[in-house]
């Protein structure tokens, strides 16, 4: 926790830094022109970020793939497009239902950030042998090792026969899932 809102808290801290630095130089050059003005923050930008990336060696994440979690239950992300939008498979290892488990269908979105540490969420249907519905939360990060690893929560909604069970409805789990190689 600390460490991520540190990280949050210092890129704005060099930035402004910077941006002073040049500050007085760049508002002599520019004048009043907005449109010099946008090409100069563009530049501004560009060379912050690339700066930014250069001493960070980053890895967007990207969850298209093949996961595996603390229980043994993997999930197939099929591919993430433009928009951050995916579907998926998800087999899970567990379940509590009668019926034999079966791959079931996941529809999520993820962040696409700068860095490599995006949000993201998805919907698990286990209809093809279960009536309940589970919602996944998380964030990509590179652990020590610098392997790619999710950490989730998760709320799985369970069918009940009546509105008076509904307090017994909900179960919530956490898991890592680590990339299959
Ligand atoms: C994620 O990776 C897949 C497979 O390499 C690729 O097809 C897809 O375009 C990537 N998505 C993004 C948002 O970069
Ligand atoms: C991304 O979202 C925009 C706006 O909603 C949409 O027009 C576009 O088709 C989407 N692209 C993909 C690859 O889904």
């Amino acid at each position: 926790m600390s460490r991520r809102v540190l990280s949050v808290v210092a890129l704005p801290v060099a930035v402004s830094l910077a941006a002073v630095a040049e500050g007085f130089q760049l508002f002599c050059q520019r004048g009043d022109d907005p449109e010099k003005k946008k090409a100069n923050e563009k530049e501004e930008k560009a060379a912050t970020s690339s700066q930014w990336k250069s001493t960070r060696n980053i890895k967007p994440c990207n969850l298209t793939g093949w996961w595996k979690n603390d229980l043994g239950s993997k999930m197939h992300v099929f591919n993430v497009d433009n928009n951050g939008t995916f579907s998926g498979e998800y087999h899970t290892a567990v379940s509590s239902a009668k019926s034999p488990i079966q791959p079931s269908p996941l529809v999520g979105s993820q962040h696409l950030d700068k860095d490599e540490q995006d949000t993201f969420g998805f919907t698990v249907n286990w209809k093809k042998f279960s009536d309940s519905t589970a919602v996944f939360v998380g964030q990509c990060f590179n652990g020590a090792d610098g392997k790619e690893v999710l950490h989730t929560s998760w709320l799985l909604r369970e069918k009940v026969d009546s509105e008076t069970d509904d307090w017994k409805a909900t179960r919530i789990g956490r898991n890592t899932f680590t990339r299959m190689s």
